[in-house]
């Protein structure tokens, strides 16, 4: 079954997730929906230093949106915050240090947040793929701590801000990848099992669709939306799949091409009027599964997710 859904999905991922992919979509983009102002709002996206969070950070800095952008690199983020106030004129542009696979760190910040700043909308980008087992200190498997753990975290303490506003959102920037993976809740930290870094990646991926959809039947004046950049030419697509990298470097998308349905989810009054929860690429509803790829979950494996994420996340809420 591995075998069969990772062909259908390089095959699709050649005809779509690719520059060419993109171009061919984008023929049926229609312009106006980008042409917003969206001065007043203001906008928390993580991972906002480079890529996909950066490009997106960008544009919507050019919309007059206020930015909350969170790292968790000083000298890094720092340089992006000056880029994108340089290049948008925009000063609105703040930065928080965190690192996303620090489950208290995120609480912490969040609780502090709340007392300051209003939150519109808040874009799950960051992400990472860690090819060998890795633990942080709290001893949790790096990847779902940052791409899973943080994003459940970092939403749910944030839920109370966003409800407050006007038209709230929240994105999450999944991947196609998580079509090669059913849900499995069964060893959410990949210690039983020999370790696949991709295949964990693209785990965490599918659990954060799940979680998108969880949260949109729950969360019903917040629309969720979660979504795949396509490939695109970042420094995580260099550094962590490095032969990938080489095969396909001519038919990457640009960091502006991953992050439009990024964006386009964001800030348009178009968006907003899809149905809340559901999976996107190119500013398109798509399917959450390959055909025969037998990748559905029971609600019963879902709502151990949730549960899961729940008891992991009060583990390390402060008193
Ligand atoms: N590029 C693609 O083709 C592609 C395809 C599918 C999905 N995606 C998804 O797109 C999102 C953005 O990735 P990208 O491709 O734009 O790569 P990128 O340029 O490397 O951006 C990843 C961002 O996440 C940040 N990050 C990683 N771990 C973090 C942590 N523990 N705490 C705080 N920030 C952390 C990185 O910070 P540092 O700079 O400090 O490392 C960086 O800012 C990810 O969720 C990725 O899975 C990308």
């Amino acid at each position: 079954m591995s075998w069969y859904r990772n062909a259908v999905w390089f095959l699709k991922g050649l005809r779509e997730y690719t520059r060419s992919g993109y171009e061919s979509a984008s023929k049926h983009f229609v312009p106006a929906d980008l042409e917003v102002n969206v001065t007043g709002r203001s906008f928390m996206i993580t991972g906002a230093n480079s890529g996909i969070g950066k490009a997106a950070a960008t544009e919507i800095a050019k919309r007059g949106g206020t930015l909350h952008l969170i790292c968790r690199n000083k000298e890094r983020a720092e340089e992006a915050k000056s880029e994108i106030i340089t290049e948008t004129g925009n000063q609105n542009v703040f930065l928080h240090i965190l690192d996303m696979s620090n489950p208290k760190g995120i609480w912490e910040f969040a609780e502090k947040f709340k007392t300051e700043h209003k939150l519109n909308v808040l874009i799950n980008n960051a992400g990472c793929m860690v090819n060998e087992r890795e633990l942080t200190e709290d001893g949790l498997e790096k990847n779902f701590a940052t791409n899973t753990l943080g994003t459940y975290v970092l939403t749910t303490a944030l839920l109370p801000l966003l409800e407050k506003e006007d038209d709230p959102r929240v994105i999450t920037v999944s991947s196609g990848g998580m079509l090669v993976q059913k849900l499995d809740v069964s060893d959410l930290q990949s210690g039983n099992v020999t370790f696949d870094g991709t295949m964990v990646y693209a785990q965490n991926k599918r659990q954060q669709v799940v979680l998108t959809e969880q949260w949109a039947k729950v969360h019903k004046n917040i629309h969720f939306s979660v979504m795949h950049p396509g490939w695109a030419d970042t420094p995580a697509v260099r550094s962590a799949m490095p032969e990938f990298y080489e095969r396909m470097k001519n038919k990457l998308r640009t960091e502006a091409q991953g992050a439009d349905t990024v964006v386009w989810l964001a800030v348009s009054p178009a968006a907003a009027k899809q149905a809340s929860g559901l999976f996107f690429q190119d500013r398109q509803p798509v399917a959450t599964h390959l055909p025969f790829a037998r990748t559905y979950s029971s609600p019963e494996e879902e709502a151990r997710l949730i549960e899961a994420l729940e008891e992991l996340s009060q583990r390390f809420k402060p008193t």
